[in-house]
């Protein structure tokens, strides 16, 4: 089992609606949408209105990657929008407990973000409280990126750890996913692939083949 999700930060934001039909008509799992508030961040990129117009434009599962210094502040509205699920990150100030409790009272799926250079260890004390554990595979803020040497070895990990403490979190990776280092990935244990400009550069329909064929493989 895995699932495939299309970062829209990658998509033509003057055709969203189209890209986003091409990414489902090709057989994408899910959307994933990342919202930066240039604190957490120095980017700034969607807000809650895009998860509006997104949840207008496909029935997809919609999962939100917050980038915001106070995620708590955007789980009722996010709950109301119907998404699917919500990530929070490990490194938020005052820590991402808050906000899994939150995200986990209204029903949603839960996930925790680790950044590249946080250990694996530190998703130990919240693997009772979350559904995935999301793995960024480059430094968080931009879409384009090269996957990150080590990342492997650290789905590695997180798949070691879950396995011996027989936890079902799913283990997700975000960023550098691409034909050539998503079977890496996928060997070391991530089961849900988010991909943005390997999706979205050129022909949509193409890319999702050629990402799912890679899996396919396996
Ligand atoms: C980066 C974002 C990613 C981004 C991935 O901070 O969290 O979701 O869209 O983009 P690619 O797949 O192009 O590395
Ligand atoms: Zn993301």
């Amino acid at each position: 089992m895995f699932e495939l999700c299309a970062s829209i930060l990658a998509a033509d934001p003057e055709n969203l609606a189209r890209d986003v039909q091409a990414a489902e008509t090709a057989g994408v799992d899910a959307f994933h949408i990342d919202i930066m508030d240039g604190r957490f961040v120095p980017a700034v990129s969607f807000d809650t209105r895009v998860v509006r117009a997104m949840r207008s434009m496909t029935k997809k599962p919609l999962d939100v990657h917050l980038m915001v210094d106070r995620p708590l502040n955007y789980i009722e509205e996010l709950a109301d929008l119907g998404v699917e699920s919500i990530s929070v990150h490990y490194e938020v100030p005052g820590g991402a407990e808050p906000a899994l409790k939150a995200i986990r009272a209204t029903g949603l799926k839960a996930g925790l973000v680790l950044n590249p250079e946080t250990s694996i260890n530190a998703a130990l004390p919240y693997l009772e409280q979350i559904d995935q554990l999301l793995l960024m595979t480059v430094h968080p803020g931009h879409g384009g990126q090269a996957y990150l040497s080590g990342s492997n070895e650290k789905i590695t990990a997180a798949r070691t750890m879950t396995q011996i403490l027989g936890s079902s979190v799913v283990i997700q990776v975000d960023g550098g996913i691409n034909s050539k280092t998503l079977p890496g990935a996928y060997k070391a244990g991530a089961r849900s692939i988010v991909a943005g400009s390997a999706v979205f550069c050129e022909n949509i329909q193409q890319n999702v083949s050629r990402l799912q064929s890679k899996l396919d493989l396996e």
